[in-house]
């Protein structure tokens, strides 16, 4: 498998997972505060996993265009 479709399923399964730890924190508000503060984090592990795996998806087609752009001679 392709290095970049690795990430992009990754960053898929990650969103699932993601999406998972806020509803958990929704669920959890009629719950006491120690259990709210412990789910409260929860989210931002997943958050920063998408946010660097994202933002490399972003910089793909321009990082196809400025490679394809660097191998044509005399341009
Ligand atoms: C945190 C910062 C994030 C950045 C910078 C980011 C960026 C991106 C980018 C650039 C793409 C590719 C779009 C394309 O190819 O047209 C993408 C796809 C996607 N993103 Fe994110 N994203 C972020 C967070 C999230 C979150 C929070 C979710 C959902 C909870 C999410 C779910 C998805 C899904 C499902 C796709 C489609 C993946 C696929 O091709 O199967 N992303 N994201």
């Amino acid at each position: 498998m392709k290095w970049s479709s690795w990430i992009r399923q990754a960053h898929r399964w990650v969103s699932v997972a993601f999406t998972v730890t806020v509803i958990l924190n929704f669920a959890a508000l009629k719950m006491d505060e120690a259990t709210r503060m412990k789910l409260a984090f929860l989210p931002l592990l997943p958050l920063a996993l998408l946010f660097f795996s994202g933002a490399y998806l972003f910089l793909l087609p321009y990082l196809a265009k400025w490679r394809s752009g660097r191998n044509v001679e005399g341009a």
